[in-house]
């Protein structure tokens, strides 16, 4: 018999097969009681080897492939003007389709260039969401990030299918408040991360484009997850069924003006970023600042091999199978660790399963940090390491030095690309809801040092009690 029945249902797969292994250690409850309070109660504080399933984050954790490896042997380490540069160039053009390449060590980097090159003091960069190092960036250029994401985005239970829409009318306000000169840029971000990696529409970006063109503002995208919000463009979004996830991507950089992008997340590598754009002037600018801070123009802070592995990874992010997988990964993490009662922000998103730490332990004021505490405790129960996205992460407010107390307040498992199975998820899930059966015992953490920028990298706490 060929094919399956009528109505029924086939699994799907890992489009993939496994070549190589890293063997995992479990611990014991006692040696993780010792780590986590050596590391202060922050799981960025943990050493990667008491760590059993690692879900602190996406970023630079992914399994290259075979071809990518193959890059890596390809390497062309010259100073200036390595092969590997013009293959990504190449690669950035045909697969975005911005003009011009700037490459930077990792995403951050190329928020810096940006920020100083665009940013003066006094401006104000409406974005769909802050995230911690692009705001930070603006910040130290002088300029103030303000949110124009629609209300939804930051409500865990709404189920709005695009919550990393812009609001149009908050847009426009801010634009009518402060001016279009004031208004260097609007900053789009894909596959929203601080909101629980929660997609813009096309029908979205269309009319910011669009609002933004009649002001004579750019538009600057955070392509970090394009990809991944093109997946679920293609999947929800009216009339996109039939277009590829590649052609959405193209769609979505067609209208922006450039981007900043972090290739450790969608691009499959463990380390890489650049700048990409189209305007001539603001290219020139960036090439000259990326000297100063990163490397020569043709590396920018990466080795020739790097470059390679970016240029292969950006290719293969966009192929249908391989997103459809990464994407359903984390659907199958989320809808186990929903059917098992525990509050998650939904839809489920795209990079990783956020679990509502504020819903999960009402008990536990805000500045006693739930959600800190909850992935201390997820570590402590099972090995399993996740990361803060609440109060912490959020900072303080830099007029009034007042914690900012965000209204989400969430833990982020993060899945790593083609790293763990199924039956990883499932571990996952399970502890998750052990965690959450014994949730009336967290009591909430104690910061005992702040760090003064990005604190939750780096903050150290004492449970209390
Ligand atoms: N933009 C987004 C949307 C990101 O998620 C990140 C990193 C960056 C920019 C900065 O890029 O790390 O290469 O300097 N996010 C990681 C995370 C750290 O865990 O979410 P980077």
């Amino acid at each position: 018999m060929t094919g399956s029945a009528p109505g029924r249902r086939r699994s799907w797969a890992e489009p993939y097969k496994i070549k190589m292994v890293e063997p995992l250690r479990m611990t014991t409850r006692e040696e993780r009681e010792a780590a986590i309070r050596e590391a202060g109660y922050n799981t960025f504080l943990l050493r990667s080897e008491d760590v059993y399933i690692d879900l602190l984050t996406d970023s630079g954790t992914s399994a290259m492939s075979d071809r990518q490896w193959a890059g890596m042997m390809l390497g062309d380490e010259a100073y200036a003007g390595s092969r590997n540069f013009y293959h990504l160039e190449q690669a950035v053009r045909e697969v975005y389709g911005y003009r011009h390449l700037v490459p930077t060590h990792q995403g951050r980097a190329a928020e810096h260039i940006l920020s100083k090159i665009l940013i003066a003091p006094g401006d104000v960069i409406p974005g769909n969401m802050y995230f911690t190092t692009t705001r930070l960036h603006q910040e130290l250029a002088g300029g103030r990030f303000v949110d124009v994401i629609v209300d939804e985005a930051h409500d865990p239970a709404s189920e709005h299918p695009f919550k990393g829409d812009v609001d149009l009318a908050k847009l426009e306000r801010v634009i009518a408040e402060h001016g279009a000169e004031k208004i260097p840029y609007v900053c789009i971000a894909t596959a929203v991360n601080m909101a629980g990696g929660q997609p813009i529409s096309l029908a979205n970006l269309r009319a910011v484009r669009e609002l933004c063109a009649r002001h004579g503002i750019r538009v600057i995208h955070d392509a970090t997850r394009v990809a991944e919000n093109a997946y679920f463009i293609k999947d929800r979004e009216p009339g996109c069924a039939g277009k590829s996830v590649a052609a959405i991507v193209r769609e979505i950089c067609d209208l922006t003006d450039g981007c900043t992008m972090s290739a450790k997340k969608d691009a499959l590598v463990n380390i890489g970023g650049f700048l990409a754009l189209n305007e001539d002037d603001v290219f020139d600018a960036a090439r000259n600042l990326v000297v100063v801070y990163e490397g020569l123009h043709t590396y920018g802070g990466m080795a020739g091999r790097d470059m390679e592995a970016v240029a292969i990874g950006l290719h293969e992010s966009v192929e249908y199978d391989h997103i459809r997988a990464r994407v359903g990964q984390v659907l199958y993490l989320g809808q186990k660790i929903r059917d098992f009662g525990v509050p998650i922000v939904l839809p489920i998103g795209s990079h990783g399963v956020f679990l509502d730490a504020r819903a999960s332990l009402p008990h536990v004021d805000q500045d006693l940090y739930p959600a800190q505490a909850l992935a201390a405790e997820l570590y402590l129960e099972s090995g399993v390491r996740a990361m803060e996205r609440g109060n912490v992460s959020a900072g303080r407010d830099p007029v009034t030095r007042e914690n900012r107390r965000p209204r989400l307040e969430l833990v982020r498992l993060t899945v790593p690309r083609r790293v763990y199975t199924q039956a990883h998820m499932d571990v996952v899930a399970e502890s998750v809801a052990e965690v959450y059966e014994q949730r009336a015992a967290i009591k909430g953490l104690r910061m005992v040092y702040e760090p003064k920028d990005l604190r939750f990298f780096q903050a150290r706490f004492e449970p209390l009690g």
